[in-house]
């Protein structure tokens, strides 16, 4: 398998590394393993990586952490609680620019921005116009004035407040908190408690030795140990819980700290054990997951279009005999390697669908057969990552694309499957008994080894969506900043 990972990095385009190597130190090459050209083409790839200008949310992890990074909260608390609130700037001048039918605004630090008046009409704060309970808009839409033009524009309240007067009747209040992070030219939406988290960060194998790691108590009764763990969980897709009780339904008692769960087909907790639910008339092995196979790198239930996003794997009995290792590998970095030392299979994999399909039977659902389609690297409309969906079990033969590009699909996958595989980013773990690892299904891939073992290797899996754990963060950020204040 290392032969077949190093062949495809050959093709990879040499880069001058521009960054010192103690950023992104090279392992020693390991002797007898592959071919060294294979290797420092592929390291020379990564250190690339730290190079690239315009993806500033997509960094790397540094190898060596900080200190207390290890520590079982290494996400201090502390930071977070100091982390600063946003400096108060006041609106120093105003002017009203009719042919551009904008407000300009200079703000008192000399930054300049202008505001549309049909948007600061959509946006107007007064009881006609909205309702502040439920932070509504109440104005049908097809009754906005796109061409407003206000009366007059004004300061109060000493430049805190921006007054536009639509007519006699009619003004709208602007708070220059509310206004100034509002801009029209940014990539990302406004978004105040996410856009201050931390960038997420690319890693590989080393993530064994700086995994994100809580104590499972902490985070069920300390809000800040919450999202701390909702922030690491963003940052680098995968969090361990320690000293979780190694008993069944521990899942649901986490997820209700963050939102609710989502049910599958396999019931709200999965049972990933010989067997799996124990109903006499459903065959044994009628999920793979309920065999002692190995599962392959894959997402969970990418035969669904709303895949789920937040999966708590449980162990319950650790496997006691050979395999039964658990196997995570970070997918957008190796989308971003793959982007990297091949733009043509990066380009066929984020432009083609594929169709993923899970036949089976459960007792609360009975039959199913759930089948979706996905690129299988999916972007965002500014090409950032937005979604990895990778499942050789579940992918069925239906292809929907030029039959000429069917075999450089299949060389653009195997490239992909392969740096997903490589032990420089595979990483391998042998689950102990109340060890809890969540991990980003829309991101990290995971898997297993095949096993054998007297002992009845018993994990529970689970889900919660991500606009559960954005939402959590959000309300989490406000309410603890506020507690500061
Ligand atoms: C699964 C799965 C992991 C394991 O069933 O989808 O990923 O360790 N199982 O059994
Ligand atoms: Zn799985």
């Amino acid at each position: 398998m290392i032969r077949n990972g190093l062949k495809i990095l050959r093709n990879f385009r040499p880069y001058s590394p521009r960054l010192p190597c103690s950023v992104w130190p090279p392992r020693p090459l390991q002797t007898g393993q592959g071919n060294a050209r294979g290797l420092s083409a592929m390291f020379t790839a990564r250190r690339s990586l730290l190079q690239l200008p315009a993806r500033p949310e997509l960094s790397k992890i540094v190898p060596k952490p900080p200190r207390g990074y290890q520590s079982v909260n290494w996400y201090s608390s502390q930071a977070s609680r100091e982390a600063s609130l946003d400096t108060h700037v006041k609106i120093r001048s105003l002017s009203k620019d009719d042919s551009r039918r904008m407000v300009n605004v200079t703000w008192s630090d000399g930054t300049k921005q202008d505001y549309p008046f049909v948007w600061l009409l959509d946006n107007c704060f007064c009881t006609d116009c909205y309702h502040v309970e439920s932070q509504c808009r109440l104005l049908p839409f097809d009754e906005l004035d796109i061409d407003a033009n206000p009366e007059s524009v004004e300061t109060v309240n000493h430049g805190d407040t921006l007054r536009v007067s639509w007519n006699r009747h009619h003004h709208s209040d602007f708070n220059s908190d509310w206004l100034r992070p509002n801009r029209f030219d940014q990539a990302e939406p406004r978004d105040d408690a996410l856009s201050a988290l931390p960038t997420p960060k690319l890693w590989g194998a080393e993530i064994a030795q700086s995994l994100p790691r809580f104590e499972f108590q902490e985070v069920l009764s300390d809000d800040w140990a919450l999202l701390d763990f909702l922030k690491a969980f963003h940052e680098f897709g995968i969090v361990k819980l320690e000293r979780t009780p190694a008993e069944p339904n521990q899942i649901p008692i986490l997820a209700k700290r963050i939102g609710p769960m989502r049910e599958t087909s396999f019931g709200l907790i999965q049972p990933l054990r010989k067997g799996g639910y124990e109903v006499e008339d459903l065959g044994q092995d009628r999920a793979l997951s309920y065999t002692t196979k190995a599962l392959n790198l894959h997402n969970d239930m990418s035969c669904l279009y709303e895949t789920t996003c937040m999966a708590f794997f449980h162990c319950i009995i650790a496997s006691d005999g050979k395999g039964g290792e658990s196997i995570y590998s970070d997918g957008f970095h190796a989308a971003e390697m793959l982007r990297l030392a091949d733009p043509r299979a990066f380009r066929l994999l984020s432009t083609n669908q594929q169709e993923f399909r899970l036949v089976g039977a459960e007792p609360h659902v009975g039959d199913f057969d759930h089948r979706s389609h996905h690129f299988p690297i999916m972007l965002d409309h500014f090409g950032q990552l937005k979604a990895i969906h990778y499942s050789t079990h579940a992918r069925t033969p239906s292809l929907r694309m030029a039959v000429d590009d069917v075999k450089a699909m299949y060389s653009a996958l195997q490239s992909f499957s392969k740096l997903l595989e490589s032990p420089e980013n595979a990483y391998y773990v042998k689950l102990q008994k109340g060890d809890m690892v969540v991990v980003n299904n829309h991101r990290v891939l995971h898997g297993r080894t095949p096993f054998e073992d007297s002992n009845e290797r018993y994990l529970e899996l689970g889900y919660v969506d991500w606009d559960h754990v954005t939402s959590r963060m959000r309300v989490l950020q406000n309410k603890l900043n506020s507690d500061k204040v």
